[in-house]
C-alpha cells in the first residue's frame, strides 16, 4: 500500500486552488493542473502568502506551512495523473468542456482511480456518462472558500458504485470536512433549499412591501441570520447568484417555486454586482455600506421574517420528502454550508408544523401561484400533529 494518497486537481482557479490546499493539508500528494500555467503559478503564489499569514497568526507552524507547499506539485500535462488515486475537476462550468476533459483523463488514469467533479449546477449523472467506467465517477461539491468552509456535499451519480461513495466519504472526512450525501438533483442540498432566502426576499421587495434594508434587518434581528438576503447577494455577486437561480429554475423544468427575479437580472445586467463592483443593492466605500436607512417597524419585520422562513422550511421539507438527503444531512448542510442559525426542520417543529402550513396556505390563497404550494410532507404531518424530531 502507498503511504500517501495521490490527488490530481484539474483547474487552479478559486475552487481548484482551495481544494489543493485542503488535500495538501491532509498530507496527500497533490498534482495541480490548469490549462493556463500562469493561473496555476499565481495560485501557488497566493497560497504561499495565505500560509505566511497563517504562520504569523500562529494558526499553523512553519513546518506545517512548508509541508503543505511541498505536498503540491504543479504539472503541465494531464498525463502526469497516471498514478492518481483520485482526480477532482474544478474547471469552467461548461458541460461539453468538462465531458471532453473526463474522456481525455480516463485514457491516462488507472482503472481504480476515482474521478470527481466539483460542479455546482451540472448533472453529475450526465458528466459520469462521458466516462467508459461511469461507476467510478462522483460529485464532490466544496463550498467557497474551500479551506474555510466545513461542508462538502458528496453527490453520487446514478451510475456511481456504492464502494466509490464510501471511499470518497472516508477520504473527505479525513481531510477534516463535514460531509453530507445528496441526491444528484439541481442545486443538490444547499443551493436548492436556500433559493427562497433570495427569491422570496426579492419578491417582497418587488411587491413594494419593504426596502432591502428592512428585509435584511428582519432576517438578522428576528431570525438570527448572520447576513440578510441582500447583503448576502451583494457578497456572492448578483451575476453569480442570478446564474445559479436561473440554472436551478431551468433544471427544474421551470417550476415556479424557483422563478428568478427581474430585479436581480437587471442588477446583474447593469453591472451592479455587489461588493466587487462597489454597488449592488447597497453602495460600498472601502468595503463598508454607505447608505442610510430609517428604522424599520417591528411588526413589519416579524411578517417578513415569517414569510421567508416558511418558504425555506417548505423547501427543506420537500427535499426530505423527495429523498434528496437524510433529515440530519439537510439540517447539517444548511448550518455548515450557509451558516443558518438553526436547522430548518427543527425550526419548523419550533414554529409548529400546522402554523407553517397555514402561513403557506394563506400565501397560496392570496396569490394562487404554484410557488406557494405546500409540501405534501408538511401537510400530512400537520394532519396527524407530528414533528420532525
Ligand atoms: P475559476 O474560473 O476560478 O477557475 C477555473 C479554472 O479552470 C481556470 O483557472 C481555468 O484556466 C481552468 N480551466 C478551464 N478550462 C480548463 C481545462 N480544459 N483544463 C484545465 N483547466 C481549465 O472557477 P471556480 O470558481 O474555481 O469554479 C470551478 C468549478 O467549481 C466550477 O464547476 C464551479 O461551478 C464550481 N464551484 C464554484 C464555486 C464558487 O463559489 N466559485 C463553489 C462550488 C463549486
Amino acid at each position: 500500500m502507498k503511504d500517501k494518497i495521490v490527488v490530481g486537481i484539474i483547474g487552479a482557479g478559486s475552487m481548484g486552488a482551495g481544494i489543493a490546499q485542503v488535500a495538501a493539508n491532509a498530507d496527500c500528494d497533490v498534482l495541480l493542473f490548469d490549462n493556463s500555467l500562469e493561473v496555476a503559478e499565481n495560485a501557488m503564489i497566493k497560497l504561499k502568502k495565505v500560509l505566511i499569514r497563517l504562520v504569523e497568526k500562529d494558526k499553523i507552524t512553519h513546518e506545517k506551512s512548508n509541508a503543505i507547499i511541498s505536498n503540491i506539485r504543479l504539472i503541465n500535462s494531464i498525463d502526469q495523473f497516471k498514478n492518481a488515486d483520485l482526480v477532482i475537476e474544478a474547471i469552467v462550468e461548461n458541460l461539453e468542456i468538462k465531458k471532453s476533459v473526463f474522456s481525455n483523463l480516463e485514457a491516462v488514469v488507472g482503472k481504480n482511480c476515482i474521478i470527481a467533479t466539483n460542479t455546482s449546477s451540472l448533472s453529475v449523472t450526465n458528466l459520469a456518462s462521458s466516462c467508459t467506467l461511469p461507476n467510478r465517477f462522483i460529485g464532490i461539491h466544496f463550498f467557497n472558500p474551500a479551506p474555510l468552509m466545513p461542508l462538502v456535499e458528496i453527490v453520487p451519480a446514478l451510475q456511481t458504485d456504492e464502494v466509490v461513495l464510501q471511499k470518497v466519504n472516508e477520504f473527505i472526512k479525513k481531510w477534516g470536512k463535514t460531509n453530507v450525501i445528496a441526491k444528484d438533483t439541481p442545486g443538490f442540498i444547499v443551493n436548492r433549499i436556500a433559493r427562497p432566502f433570495y427569491g422570496e426576499a426579492l419578491r417582497i421587495y418587488d411587491e413594494g412591501i419593504a426596502d432591502f434594508n428592512t428585509i435584511d434587518v428582519a432576517m438578522k434581528e428576528i431570525g438570527g441570520f448572520r447576513m440578510g438576503p441582500f447583503e448576502l447577494m451583494d457578497f456572492i455577486g448578483n451575476d453569480v447568484n442570478y446564474a445559479v437561480t436561473e440554472s436551478v429554475f431551468k433544471s427544474f423544468f421551470c417550476d415556479p417555486r424557483y422563478k428568478p427575479s427581474f430585479t436581480q437580472k437587471q442588477y446583474a445586467e447593469a453591472g451592479w454586482l455587489g461588493r466587487k463592483s462597489s454597488k449592488g443593492y447597497y453602495s460600498y466605500h472601502e468595503g463598508k455600506i454607505v447608505n442610510e436607512f430609517s428604522k424599520p417597524n417591528k411588526n413589519e419585520l416579524e411578517k417578513i421574517f415569517k414569510r421567508i422562513l416558511v418558504m425555506l422550511i417548505n423547501e427543506a421539507a420537500d427535499a426530505l420528502y423527495l429523498n434528496i438527503a437524510s433529515k440530519s444531512d439537510i439540517e447539517l448542510a444548511m448550518q455548515k454550508g450557509v451558516n443558518y442559525p438553526k436547522g430548518l426542520l427543527a425550526w419548523a417543529d419550533e414554529l409548529g408544523i400546522e402554523n407553517c402550513v397555514n402561513d403557506l396556505d394563506n400565501l397560496y390563497k392570496l396569490y394562487h401561484e404554484d410557488r406557494y404550494r405546500v409540501s405534501v410532507l408538511l401537510r400530512n404531518m400537520a394532519e396527524v400533529n407530528s414533528t420532525f424530531f
